[in-house]
């Protein structure tokens, strides 16, 4: 995958570059960039944003600062790219929107900041709005970091053992639930036991009672036997 990042904060992503497996897919072949929207701007000193027509308080970022970004990275040639705008006021992300996003060869996420963004890049310069959850960020750039780090774990070789991300939460093996509990030693600790089953060497009781936890954790609980 190709992933491009717009953002007025490049250097927050330098920590986001150093995980496992953020290393591991750009080891396997995927491109990882963080592109300064006031490198590209059209206006002076790199301005970016300006005040809302109709009044109001904040600052809103400009649609000719994000398309000169857009355009200095891609030209014209945008069609098939699939590109994000981080937003409060987008789609909800999730784990099926990660797996979509993850089918991408070529992606951008454009981080938002301010009052928010002139509306014509919705309209015009993207092709998702995407939210990370129901309340409000300063800046879409932690957003980015969520979904590039759901998306770049699903990519081949970014995780460590193919099969972690197999069993993992809301998976279709575990039919779109939660993950099950997990356990390790010691296996007391402070009076607090584990379950019984686990110990069993008993390999069928273990994936039947790891299935009813994670149906009960996604709120569909083992229908009475
Ligand atoms: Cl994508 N951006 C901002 N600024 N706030 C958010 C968000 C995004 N998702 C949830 N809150």
């Amino acid at each position: 995958m190709r992933l491009d990042v717009f953002t007025l904060f490049p250097h927050w992503f330098e920590w986001f570059e150093t995980q496992r497996h953020v290393r591991n897919a750009v080891a396997a072949g995927s491109e990882l960039r963080f592109l300064d929207l006031r490198r590209t701007s059209p206006l002076n000193a790199g301005q970016v944003d300006d005040s809302p027509y109709g009044g109001g308080a904040g600052m809103v970022m400009r649609v000719d600062v994000i398309d000169a970004a857009l355009q200095a990275a891609y030209g014209e040639q945008r069609s098939g790219r699939r590109i994000v705008l981080l937003t409060p006021s987008g789609r909800l992300f999730d784990e099926e929107l990660a797996s979509e996003l993850a089918a991408e060869p070529e992606l951008t996420l454009i981080c938002g900041r301010y009052e928010g963004v002139d509306e014509r890049v919705r309209d015009h310069l993207v092709t998702d709005s995407v939210s990370i959850g129901r309340y409000v960020l300063a800046g879409g750039e932690l957003a980015a970091m969520v979904v590039a780090d759901a998306v770049l774990r699903k990519l081949p070789g970014a995780l460590g053992h193919s099969e972690s991300a197999l069993e993992e939460s809301f998976s279709s093996v575990l039919g779109g639930d939660p993950e099950y509990p997990h356990y390790t030693r010691p296996p007391t600790y402070r009076g607090w036991g584990i379950p019984e089953v686990l110990v069993s060497g008993d390999h069928e009781r273990v994936r039947e009672w790891r299935r009813a936890r994670s149906r009960e954790r996604g709120g569909r609980p083992e229908p009475e036997a």
